[in-house]
């Protein structure tokens, strides 16, 4: 947009209208992938949805086909080298075509060093920022001028905790991938961008947020005072995939309470917990 925006450019910025696109959503058997996928489709988009888990897949399909949205599902495992090729080559058969690939799928194993070993190294490493990178190096050929690549980092990013090295690493190298792929992407009109959500209310922390004191004591120092919803971070899932961020290039939009902007953390004087300890 040049600055002298008429009426109805401004219009389109007030609406999240993906009616013709085709997205990518991985991770959408569960929590922030599910509630993407489903924000998605609900925006017009048509969503090929992919994760392992092939009953959490078939849910949040059923889901989107119940409110008159468009998906269809490939089940594939991100430890399997051929699986990011064959996710967007189900996309393009299934709808012709790629323009928003959304990265969600993660894990997360929290080891003391001498207990993080090659293969918990490996999984978080593989599944957090590999694969992300190589689906998104096979959805490009495919993608025309406004297509869209999000990944989902973490504020661990830029604020990791004890015991986080392998799945901290992970999530920085996709904070770095995308100012990279950012800078080459965007002469070609292809927009790159990563979402750091904070604690947020998904099966990945359940366990942990189980214990009512681990939640408070989360929630405590959290500016906003609470976990974060998936439906928090499909917002900002929204925005980037839609034309009110045009020049929205190479960010790491924190959607986190407040979390990582501050230092109630520190203040807090409580030990992050310690969970899935193994
Ligand atoms: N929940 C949080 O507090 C939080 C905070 C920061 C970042 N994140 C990130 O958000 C993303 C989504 O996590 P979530 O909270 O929705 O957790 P979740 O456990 O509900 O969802 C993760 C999904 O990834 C899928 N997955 C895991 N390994 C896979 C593999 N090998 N192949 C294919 N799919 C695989 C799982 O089946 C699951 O459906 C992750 O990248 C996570 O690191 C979550």
């Amino acid at each position: 947009m040049s600055g002298l925006e008429t009426q109805e450019q401004l219009k389109r910025l007030t609406q999240v209208d993906l009616q013709g696109k085709t997205a990518i959503v991985t991770g959408a058997a569960s929590g922030i992938g599910a509630a993407t996928a489903r924000a998605l489709a609900l925006s017009g988009a048509a969503v090929l949805a992919t994760d392992r888990n092939e009953e959490g897949l078939r849910q949040t399909v059923e889901d989107i086909s119940a409110s008159g949205g468009r998906a269809e599902f490939v089940t594939a495992d991100l430890l399997e080298g051929g699986a990011p090729q064959a996710i967007v080559d189900a996309a393009v058969e299934a709808f012709g075509g790629v323009d928003v690939v959304v990265n969600v799928a993660g894990i997360f194993e929290a080891r003391p060093i001498e207990q993080m070993d090659e293969g918990a190294w490996d999984r978080q490493l593989t599944i957090n920022l590999r694969a992300p990178f190589f689906i998104a190096r096979a959805a490009v050929p495919h993608m025309r001028e406004g297509g869209v690549l999000i990944f989902i980092a973490s504020g661990t990013a830029v604020m990791p905790s004890p015991l986080y090295s392998a799945y901290a690493a992970s999530k920085g190298g996709i904070v770095s991938l995308v100012r990279a792929l950012a800078a080459e992407l965007a002469p070609r009109g292809i927009r790159v961008n990563s979402i750091s959500p904070g604690n947020t209310d998904t099966p990945m922390i359940g366990e942990a947020m189980a214990d009512p004191v681990v939640r408070k004591q989360v929630e405590g120092m959290t500016p906003a005072r609470r976990l974060g919803t998936p439906a928090d971070i499909a917002g900002a899932v929204l925005f980037l995939a839609s034309d009110a961020a045009d020049f929205v290039h190479g960010a790491n939009i924190a959607v986190d309470g407040g979390l990582t902007s501050s230092w109630s953390m520190v203040l807090s004087k409580q030990e992050w917990p310690e969970v899935n300890r193994t």
